[in-house]
């Protein structure tokens, strides 16, 4: 029953070799009487002649379908000069069947399975029969890319002294930020555990037992509003370390991507990265996360509009901690009505209270807001954002940050719209990695009304902003760094507070954290670091994020085996699904449901 040989693998050497493949039928066609089949399996192809005198050759080729699974005793002959297929790496040869069983008949598939075809049908019906989606070629790459990127990633790791060690996954609440997939506890009635977001306090309290270097390949798990970049399970490269500081981190990872590039796809890429602080990243690119493969940045007209006749301008430049910012979209002027409502619909979901703009066609500048602008400031915008013709420039009048990211999403907008218009090419083979820093200790949240912190809230403070917790903390910055590339955040990690007393003042005084919940929540880890807690730090990427990009997907759900929907279904074997009555009532759960309307 064994092969001798995958799909992939007979050559013009192996002719006279009698060989036995099995795999998955690709193809099938009846060329006047002679039968050919493309026979599968994930390591390539290989044709398999059948001849009419094979004996039962009719009643088997009646029977035989697409993607039934079959086992094929063979010799291997050469084929003539005019059927060699160049571009297959079995092309030069062919399996003459002498027995062939039958293991099992396929159904016919309910799409298409072909590179280029499957990927335009309904991902709905592709994620139902996911099994199938997964028998594709480029599907195998992609994970399999994914698992040479995380082995090269332990590679690395296990070279520089970490131990794999891993962490529970049931652990309690913790504000870190997401909101958690909570679990009942049977055993103790009314009582939850909290799926872990990630290892991050289990870690930490890891250099306090003295482990130094620590990674995990770590399931992490977040009930959070999915976008093309988010899953509600998810893997991290998790990575901590005692005795370190920023530098010895950002050399560590650096090491590891070329590590992960070379190994997982061939690629060198040059380190150090360069280092942007968050403020910089914002006022350029509009957002923490910059894709800075092109240009389109955002520039500040701040100082320009003090004065101005366009009273939303003006009142915006004089405003505290406002800001009047453009972006050229050079060559864009011929933006469509629709491309240009989209745009500012995307610019009010940020809050935007209008996004002006100024085209400029046969030379002229044409904009409803160019009556109300002076000859001195015509001129700061002509030159500062080196106007020409055909060029669409828009503007954000707002609070600073609100500006800058308003701006930021118009601008990966319009270099959509500029690709797709052959104006504008991201190179799709570069990978500008970058390290955003300088972040601040703490953000205002709008929804919660109050300040969060931006990492997380063990991260250490930058130590010449110490004093500042006290007079103007919202001014400190943070021990943070987030690993960039091409418009994506891979990773984030920082330095931690390491001693009881910060780390105290920075849940009460900084972050507001009622004491109580600081002592229910935080409680055990201010005891541990008060039993000597070395200096440590570290870092966590996202294993689907870095897998998308090494294989060029826009999503990480083509790298991830069996990927939820947007409203976190599992189609194929159709979880999240009811609990019995029994199971209910072991938990102590009654449930109360939303009426049905
Ligand atoms: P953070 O929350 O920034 O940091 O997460 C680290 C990285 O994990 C990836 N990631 C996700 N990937 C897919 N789906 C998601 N829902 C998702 N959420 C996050 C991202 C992100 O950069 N404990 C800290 C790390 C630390 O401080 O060491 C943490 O989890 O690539
Ligand atoms: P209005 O005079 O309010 O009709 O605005 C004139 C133009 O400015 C319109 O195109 C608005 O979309 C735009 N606009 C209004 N408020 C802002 C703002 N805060 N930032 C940028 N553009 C704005």
């Amino acid at each position: 029953m064994k092969r001798t040989h995958t799909c992939g693998a007979l050559r013009i050497s192996d002719v006279g070799s009698s060989v036995t493949l099995i795999g998955w039928i690709d193809v099938m066609r009846d060329h006047g009487g002679i039968f050919f089949i493309d026979l599968r399996d994930r390591e390539g192809k290989t044709q398999i002649l059948l001849h009419p005198e094979y004996p039962g050759y009719a009643e088997l080729v009646a029977k035989l379908k697409p993607e039934s699974v079959i086992q094929v005793k063979g010799t291997v002959v050469a084929r003539d000069a005019a059927n060699v297929n160049a571009a297959m790496p079995t092309g030069a040869i062919e399996v003459r069947a002498t027995g062939i069983v039958v293991e099992n008949i396929s159904q016919t598939p309910p799409f298409p399975m072909e590179d280029g075809k499957t990927e335009k049908v309904n991902e709905d019906l592709r994620l139902q029969y996911r099994y199938l989606d997964l028998r594709r070629p480029s599907m195998f790459n992609f994970l399999k890319v994914r698992h040479l990127a995380v082995t090269a990633a332990r590679s690395h790791l296990n070279d520089n002294g970490f131990l794999e060690i891993e962490t529970p996954y049931l652990f309690k609440s913790t504000p870190e930020g997401a909101r958690e997939f909570l679990v009942p506890s049977r055993v103790n009635p009314g009582q939850f555990y909290a799926l872990s977001q990630s290892p991050q306090q289990y870690k930490q309290m890891l250099m306090v037992s003295g482990m130094e270097r620590y990674y995990q390949i770590a399931r992490c798990f977040r009930d959070e509003d999915l976008r093309a970049d988010r899953q509600p399970e998810f893997s991290q490269i998790d990575i901590e370390a005692s005795f370190i500081d920023r530098e010895d981190m950002y050399a560590l990872v650096e090491g590891m991507m070329k590590r992960i590039w070379k190994e997982a796809i061939g690629v060198e890429i040059a380190t150090p990265f360069p280092r942007m602080p968050f403020k910089e990243a914002m006022n350029r690119f509009g957002v923490d996360k910059p894709d800075t493969r092109y240009g389109l940045e955002i520039i500040d007209f701040t100082e320009d509009f003090k004065k101005s006749g366009f009273k939303v301008f003006a009142s915006a430049a004089n405003g505290e901690g406002c800001a009047v910012k453009a972006m050229n979209a050079k060559g864009l002027a011929d933006a469509t009505q629709g491309e240009m409502k989209a745009l500012e619909e995307a610019a009010k979901a940020l809050g935007a209270k209008g996004l002006a703009f100024i085209r400029i066609e046969g030379g002229v500048w044409k904009s409803p807001i160019l009556k109300f602008l002076s000859e001195d400031e015509k001129a700061a915008l002509a030159k500062k954002l080196d106007i020409a013709d055909g060029d669409l420039v828009f503007f954000a009048a707002d609070k600073w940050e609100r500006a800058c990211s308003i701006l930021g999403r118009v601008r990966t907008d319009c270099a959509k719209l500029l690709e797709a218009r052959g104006k504008l090419s991201i190179p799709k083979d570069k990978y500008n990695f970058l390290w955003v820093i300088d972040f601040p200790l703490m953000t205002y949240d709008e929804e919660q009304g109050r300040f969060v912190a931006t990492h997380h809230p063990f991260t250490a403070p930058v130590v010449e902003d110490i004093p500042l917790l006290d007079t103007n903390p919202h001014a400190v910055r943070g021990q943070h760094y987030d690993c960039v590339l091409n418009g994506w955040e891979i990773g984030g990690g920082s330095i931690r507070i390491h001693q009881p007393e910060l780390q105290k003042k920075v849940f009460e005084d900084v972050l507001q954290i009622p004491k109580d919940m600081v002592e229910s929540r935080f409680g055990y880890m201010l005891k541990a670091f008060s039993y000597g807690a070395p200096p440590h730090g570290g870092i966590a990427f996202g294993v689907e994020r870095l897998a998308a990009i090494l294989t060029g997907r826009s999503g990480i759900r083509d790298v991830i085996a069996f990927p939820k929907t947007q409203k976190g279904q599992d189609l194929m074997a159709n979880s999240p699904s009811e609990a019995t009555p029994r199971q209910l009532k072991d938990l102590h759960i009654a449930l109360s449901l939303p009426s049905q309307s």
